[in-house]
């Protein structure tokens, strides 16, 4: 949260920070747009944008090649002739603009697996551009990536229509693909098996500003050397270095992914399109106050990945920058394919997505992943970016926060009520009010004079604490942390480069660490570490809030862009990793605190791409009400189609009061989002679950539990996550990727493969809820088992305790079904199968279980079991990732005495009456039951004392 206009313009010496901001947040009204730039106002955006409707129009910059009535698109760079050559994996050409003629080195580099990588710069640049991005995200810092085997690249040249061309050819793929680079203007198309599926430059919008020398005496006012927002002025040392490039999609109606936006998953068209919105998507990470749905606006994070899908592929983009970047998307229903791709026969329009993309500073530095399959894009990402990082078990349980829980005796009543009313929980959070005055690593001595005491409390049941720590520092000479950061210089520096940057937030006067110094970096990790954080336990956990960073009087309430970094490098080239490598700075502290290391717990707000290595983000300050948790779901989606998939939105919403029907909704959709946290702010009613009464109690409860007995579920989710790269909360597209109808479908969502939640986000009880059931496939309500046959639509009624959530024909799913305290106590817990018999009569499903907290997994301590159902046998065997070591035996023989200790099979046509088991080469029949709603409904399997880590079989007969 943050202040907003209020802020700004404080006298110096303002004392009450953070009571202006509780006065300010009482009345939820409208974000204060005025506070953020528009396009118009951020004048890289204007002169990239306005140059895109010079190309596009007929009014064009001088210098301009092609054009409409040519019939190739217009532009002002053509490749130099003779330049273009293969050298190792990589095509290298030089573009030059035909006025500068400055070249600009291109390096197209092709990854195994069929990415390519498109790098751009000044070929002798007359200083350098800050390419530090790639560090900070892609694996090995960049440093070696998966790349192609030269001999498998060809390169030919030739002219098409004209017109000079040079096509590499991937030999050794599975499909035949290739690229094609045409000279004059410069283009790039991405063909698979000969059709163009991706293009960049189609359009003409590329455009380079080159690094040059401020024009002696007279400033050009277009905001090129400076710029005013409102009351600050941006110096610009290095004057424009921007650049912008149109990226299309060949044959696509849909783009999704590029968030942090509260907008519909398939993203709206940003330009010539009344339904669309007037502005592109931003990406900046900013403390938006009270942000307003369905808008393009930017938001606490930023990660520049998009997806394209189609009935026929799925591909994606990453363009790898951290500076201010805005997106436009403008959808094409029935665009011209160039003249050097028009096969013959074909009509030569298809339909396609065109995005161009603008940044303000750093290398073009651009990937595209050809797909062809969702799960195939998300290979080729995971390739070069490491993924979600397995959780702690804890970590997947229900969060309990508010700003704040008052002292040691509200935060034990809080356990104690937990425990008395058998709502399962595992985190108590403490918001800032916990510290001694907003010195983050302190305790408020009167309101928690115990914290080791108190987490030891919490501890008995396996609960945990989280505090917060925030990245401004508090300046003041008696606070150890201001003090040792100041003395060795690690706060970010003002524009002048020297002196520590001051500005406003929660504690006053501030300075921020600079987390791009990794002296400093490794310093403020050591913080974590319980001999420094004094109170501070192994059950206690870490929140890294305002890491924007939010600067209360700051420009669009952040940092200056002209604030400097380690190295000399402004914040301008910086700003969307600031808060990923505070994240990665706390995770480390965490992990590093005992030894051997135990993985962290570090909610984050700001986020990039690469910061799913580090911990979970949510979505930030939103607003109880109906249309804030319909927009939940597109922004928890879009998070996780962008690879950040441990991510969630405040139960409950963050301002204002819930009423007690809206809460209990939020709860039935909250336990499905991958990270599952209420929390309310200062001035709101205490809302926790007991406080509603009946019978919103129990049905708050029973949706807790239902998270509970699904964990094993989602631990394996998180597992292949953090392997594959596949979300975890999926859009229905992703699992039923041919249906068309389901493309922008933003309500109804898929958890894993197995299950399709239909959240209920209306107030009226007596407004029936219409669900799709995709596929030829069956689905069966989680709760009463009831089958309904898809592909069909139908409506339900929804009481109050009534949820809509089926579980696919087909799938197998584990869970855990005693009610216990928290995740923790239930690692020892057995296990009960739940098959749900598709419509061909089989079903797989997997489960993965480790010890929930080291890192020994990594050496083959676990149990992943896949799971399969046909001809009426369940079958357990070991995945393919198993492998035989010490730590996988010792693993294994710790979980010797955890079975399964049920089997529950839903949908069998016929009922069956026996079961033989077969393990351990022994054999055994036992007598199963039948229970549900229909006498044929479920049949089950009591107590098979199968162990879950070894092989069994279960006939049924
Ligand atoms: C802003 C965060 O978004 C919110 O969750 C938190 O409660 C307040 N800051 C106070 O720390």
């Amino acid at each position: 949260m943050k202040i907003g206009t209020a802020a700004k313009g404080w006298p110096v010496g303002l004392v009450c920070v953070a009571a202006v901001a509780l006065s300010l947040a009482l009345t939820v009204d409208a974000v204060k747009r005025e506070d953020f730039k528009t396009c118009e106002q951020s004048a890289f955006c204007l002169r990239h944008r306005q140059f895109a409707e010079a190309v596009a129009g007929a009014s064009k910059p001088a210098g301009i090649v092609g054009g409409a009535a040519s019939g190739q698109p217009a532009s002002q760079y053509s490749v130099v002739p003779g330049t273009v050559h293969l050298d190792g994996h990589t095509l290298v050409a030089l573009v030059e603009q035909k006025e500068d003629r400055v070249p600009l080195k291109f390096e197209v580099s092709f990854l195994a697996g069929g990415s390519i990588r498109l790098r751009a710069q000044e070929e002798t640049p007359l200083f350098p551009r800050f390419d530090d991005t790639q560090k900070h995200t892609l694996r090995g810092e960049g440093r070696d990536l998966p790349y192609a085997p030269p001999e498998s690249l060809r390169l030919t040249s030739g002219t098409v229509n004209g017109v000079a061309v040079h096509t590499v050819n991937v030999t050794g793929a599975a499909d035949a693909f290739s690229v094609r680079v045409a000279e004059q203007p410069w283009s790039l198309t991405y063909l698979r098996n000969d059709k163009p599926v991706i293009q960049l430059n189609s359009k003409g919008f590329f455009k380079f500003e080159q690094l040059r020398k401020c024009p002696d005496g007279d400033t050009p006012t277009d905001g090129e050397w400076e710029e005013t927002f409102r009351t600050w002025t941006d110096s610009k040392p290095r004057g424009p270095e921007s650049f912008g490039l149109d990226i299309s999609f060949v044959g696509f109606e849909h783009v999704y992914g590029i968030p942090e936006h509260a907008s519909p998953l398939s993203l709206k068209p940003t330009r010539g399109d009344k339904d669309g919105y007037d502005q592109p998507y931003r990406l900046y990470n900013l403390d938006v106050f009270e942000y307003e749905l369905d808008n393009p606006m930017a938001l606490y994070g930023s990660i520049p990945l998009m997806l394209a899908h189609s009935a026929e592929a799925t591909v994606g983009v990453l363009w790898l920058n951290a500076a201010e970047t805005w997106v436009d998307v403008t959808h094409e229903r029935s665009s011209a394919i160039s003249n050097l791709f028009r096969r013959s026969g074909g009509a030569g329009r298809e339909p396609s997505v065109s995005t161009h993309w603008i940044s303000e500073s750093g290398v073009m530095d651009v990937f595209l992943f050809p797909g062809p399959t969702v799960a195939d894009t998300y290979q080729q990402y995971a390739a070069i970016v490491e993924q979600t990082a397995l959780p702690r078990d804890f970590a997947l349980g229900y969060h309990q926060s508010r700003w704040n829980y008052l002292d040691e005796e509200d935060v034990l009543t809080i356990n104690d009520k937990m425990h008395e009313h058998g709502i399962p929980y595992d985190v108590i959070w403490l918001d800032i009010e916990h510290t001694d005055g907003k010195r983050y690593f302190t305790w408020d001595g009167q309101k928690f004079p115990d914290p080791a005491g108190l987490q030891g409390q919490l501890g008995r049941d396996g609960h945990q604490l989280v505090t917060i720590v925030d990245p401004h520092v508090k300046r003041d000479t008696s606070y150890r942390i201001w003090s040792e950061a100041n003395e060795r210089g690690y706060f970010i520096k003002a524009r002048d480069g020297s002196s520590a940057f001051q500005g406003w937030c929660w504690p006053g006067d501030s300075s921020w660490v600079d987390c791009f110094d990794s002296e400093a970096a490794a310093w403020f990790s050591e913080q974590y570490h319980m001999d420094k954080y004094n109170g501070s336990t192994r059950n206690l956990f870490i929140w890294n809030d305002m890491n924007e960073p939010s600067v209360f009087n700051g420009p669009e309430i952040t940092l200056d862009k002209d604030a400097q970094h380690h190295g000399g490098w402004e914040h301008r080239n910086v700003h969307n990793l600031y808060g990923m490598l505070y994240h990665k700075a706390s995770a480390d502290g965490l992990r590093t605190r005992e030894s051997p290391n135990l993985r962290p717990f570090v909610l984050s707000r700001a986020y990039f791409a690469g910061s799913q290595r580090y911990g979970p983000i949510w979505t930030g300050d939103n607003t109880a009400d109906w249309a804030h948790l319909r927009a939940s779901v597109p922004m928890v989606l879009s998070n996780n189609i962008a690879g950040m998939h441990f991510s969630g939105a405040d139960v409950g919403g963050f301002f204002g009061n819930p009423d007690e029907t809206l809460l209990t909704r939020w709860y039935q959709l909250g336990i499905w989002y991958p990270f599952f946290r209420a929390h309310a702010h200062i001035d709101t009613k205490r809302r926790e679950p007991w406080l509603l009464g009946e019978p919103y109690l129990t049905h708050i409860r029973d949706a807790v539990r239902e998270r509970y007995r699904l964990l094993p579920y989602w631990y394996t989710l998180f597992r292949e996550a953090g392997l594959t790269g596949m979300p975890i909360m999926r859009p229905m597209w992703i699992e039923f990727p041919a249906e068309k109808g389901l493309f922008a479908e933003d309500k109804a969502f898929m958890v894993g493969q197995a299950i399709m939640v239909v959240p209920v986000t209306d107030s009226d009880a007596a407004q029936p809820v219409d669900v799709a059931f995709p596929a030829q496939e069956n689905w069966y309500n989680m709760r009463t088992h009831d089958m309904y046959m898809g592909p069909a639509r139908r409506q339900f009624s929804v009481g109050l305790g009534d949820t809509l959530v089926f579980a696919r024909g087909g799938s197998i799913v584990p869970t855990r079904e005693r009610n216990r305290r928290s995740a923790v106590l239930m690692r020892r817990d057995p296990f009960t199968l739940y098959v749900y018999v598709g419509r061909a009569g089989t079903a797989a499903g997997r489960l993965y279980v480790d010890d929930g907290e080291s890192y020994e997994y990594e050496d083959g301590a676990f149990i992943e079991r896949e799971l399969s159902f046909a001809n009426a046998t369940l079958v357990s065997r070991p995945s393919a990732r198993t492998t035989a070591s010490a730590a996988q035996a010792a693993f294994a023989k710790s979980m010797e005495r955890v079975r399964i200790e049920r089997v529950v099979v839903v949908g069998l046509r016929n009922p069956l009456t026996r079961a033989t088991v077969r393990a351990g080469g022994e054999e055994r029949t036992i007598e199963v039951s039948y229970s549900g709603s229909r006498a044929d409904a479920e049949c089950v399997v009591r107590d098979p004392a199968v162990p879950v880590g070894s092989d069994w079989e279960i006939a049924l007969s």
